[in-house]
This record gives structure tokens, C-alpha cells and sequence, in this order.
């Protein structure tokens, strides 16, 4: 489907509107939800989930308590800066994901805030990177946020294992390879809230909502409002490179693929170049990126290797 947008800065825009697969999440039919699923993962690595249980009033409430965090004023957040775990709040500018494209700007227009999995300080897993305590605003500055964004933190990891059980038979593996002890037993899970401030995005100067890159880890949710910004680019070696929006579906989230699937799957399964264009309205969004234990080894999967197609 290709439609007319609205121009960015006098530049008239003809982009097209990716017109993803929708996997449903319920259990009811799993055989089409897996050819669904293994057929945009063959193709772009980018698909809806439906269905995932995930209820609209917690969704809600988690979009409420991000716009309330990134309302407070600046010298409030500061005190919630990201400490070397990699947790905590990431003013504009603390990411410049496409630095090649975005030489002349200090960064990527967006602000955000990562939350782990709770580890304490005493626990001997907080040796290990990304694992350690997370830091959280004063109960009496945001009253429930803590318990809200934990709340939701859990739930998407339960929706993340769904999906990691259609990934698996995608794969021809057993339901649970990926669920086991070994790789999603104590996953890195990491919960980003974004906010997109106005500021009109201008490719032609660099300026972006995020630059475009494609996430390393296992497998990405993303929950947005209905502001859309998201685009794809399926080929990122077509010269121009053509982009496509992914547009907000209410009540269902985006899911994608990481690098480290592409290249544990041989690069039989895709992750897919993505960026964030901004067309002066604010816009908040909400990722959840998966990756597999510290410990994890991840070579070939046994059912994406044969003698023509040996690991790369
Ligand atoms: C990301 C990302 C997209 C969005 O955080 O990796 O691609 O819509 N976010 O915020
Ligand atoms: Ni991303």
C-alpha cells in the first residue's frame, strides 16, 4: 500500500505503509499463528502481536506513569541519571543511533528511561553486566511507578516467551528451546520508556526521533500510542533507500527481531533497519528488548545449518 503523508519541511514525502503480518497470541489456531509468524520473520524480521494478554488498562497506566516521569523538571530527572548498569534516565541526546547520517546534530531527539530486572546490590548475579538494582523515583514523587512498570516488566517477559514458542517451531526446534533454563532462564530484559519531544524530523539535516539502526538483541517489543514515527527499511542497501511506516495497531504490539537471532538462525530469520520519524507531534513509546542469559552460548541452531548452508 503506498500513500500520500504529509510533507516533512516543505519536502513532499510519497512513503509507504508497511502492511505487516498480525499474530495472534491467544492459542487458538498455533499452526497459522506459526506460518504467520516464520513468514514475516523470513521477510523483514517485523510483525504485530495480538491477543497477548496484556490488558488495555495496564497499558494504559504504564503510558500514564511514563508521560508523568518525563513531565518532571529537568533537575528531577537528573537525580534519576543512568548509573553504569545502565539504568535509569537518558536525557536527549544520550543516543546518536545512526552516527553516520546524523553527523551535524548532537544526537537522537528523544528521551528515555531503561529498567532491568530488579537485582540487589548483594546479590551475586549484580556482578554480571546490565544486572544490578534498578533506580526508581521517590514513591512520593510518583506514587505506584515502581509497582506499575514491575508489574508490566513481568508481564512482558511472559509475553516475550510466547512469542519465543512460535519463534521455536519457525525454527522447526521444540517449543521450549528458547524458554529453557539455559538461554531465557535469567534473560536480560530490559524495559525502555521513550518520549519524542516535537521537534520536526529532517533526514536531510540528520534530525531524528532515533536514528536508524537495528536492535542487537534477541527480540524487541514495542508498545507505542498512536502517535506513528516508526519506520522500516527492509532493504538497507538499496540505493535510495525506501522507507516504510509501521503504524500504530491499538492493543497490539510491534515485535522485531534483534541481530542476534538473525545471526543465531544464520541469518535465515531478519532484523530489519528501523528509525523514528518525528512530524511535530510529541510521542511516546515503550520497548521491551530481550536478550538470552550472560552465559548463554549461542552458536547455529541444529535446524538452520546443513552441508549447502554451513554457520556462517
Ligand atoms: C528502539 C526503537 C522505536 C520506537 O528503542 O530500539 O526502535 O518507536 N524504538 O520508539
Ligand atoms: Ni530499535
Amino acid at each position: 500500500m503506498t500513500m500520500e503523508r504529509e510533507s516533512i519541511n516543505g519536502v513532499p514525502e510519497v512513503t509507504a505503509v508497511s502492511t505487516l503480518n498480525v499474530i495472534d497470541l491467544s492459542g487458538s489456531d498455533t499452526h497459522r499463528s506459526v506460518s504467520s509468524l516464520k513468514q514475516a520473520c523470513l521477510d523483514c524480521g517485523f510483525f504485530y502481536v495480538i491477543n497477548h494478554g496484556i490488558s488495555d488498562e495496564l497499558m494504559k497506566e504504564v503510558f500514564d506513569q511514563s508521560r508523568k516521569a518525563f513531565a518532571l523538571p529537568l533537575s528531577e530527572k537528573m537525580k534519576l541519571l543512568k548509573n553504569e548498569k545502565h539504568r535509569g534516565y537518558t536525557p536527549l541526546f544520550d543516543e546518536r543511533l545512526d552516527p553516520v547520517n546524523q553527523l551535524n546534530v548532537a544526537g537522537d531527539y528523544k528521551e528515555g528511561y531503561y529498567i532491568g530486572i530488579e537485582v540487589p546490590e548483594d546479590d551475586p548475579r549484580a556482578q554480571e553486566p546490565y544486572y544490578g538494582p534498578n533506580v526508581w523515583p521517590d514513591e512520593d514523587v510518583l506514587p505506584g511507578w515502581r509497582q506499575c512498570m514491575e508489574k508490566y516488566h513481568q508481564l512482558a517477559l511472559d509475553v516475550a516467551k510466547a512469542v519465543s514458542r512460535l519463534i521455536a517451531l519457525a525454527l522447526d526446534l521444540e517449543i521450549e528451546y528458547f524458554n529453557k533454563q539455559e538461554i531465557l532462564g535469567e534473560p536480560i530484559a530490559i524495559l525502555r520508556l521513550l518520549h519524542y519531544e516535537g521537534r520536526v524530523s529532517d533526514p536531510s539535516k540528520g534530525i531524528y526521533g532515533a536514528g536508524a539502526h537495528s536492535d542487537f538483541g534477541f527480540i524487541t517489543l514495542l508498545a507505542t500510542d498512536d502517535v506513528s514515527g516508526l519506520q522500516i527499511c527492509k532493504d538497507k542497501d538499496a540505493v535510495p533507500q525506501k522507507w516504510e511506516y509501521v503504524e500504530p495497531v491499538k492493543g497490539a504490539f510491534v515485535v522485531n527481531l534483534g541481530d542476534m537471532l538473525e545471526r543465531w538462525s544464520n541469518c535465515i530469520f531478519r532484523s530489519t533497519l528501523h528509525r523514528v520519524i518525528i512530524g511535530g507531534q510529541e510521542r511516546y513509546s515503550i520497548a521491551y528488548f530481550v536478550l538470552p542469559n550472560h552465559n548463554c552460548l549461542v552458536e547455529c541452531l541444529p535446524t538452520c545449518r546443513s552441508e549447502e548452508n554451513p554457520p556462517k
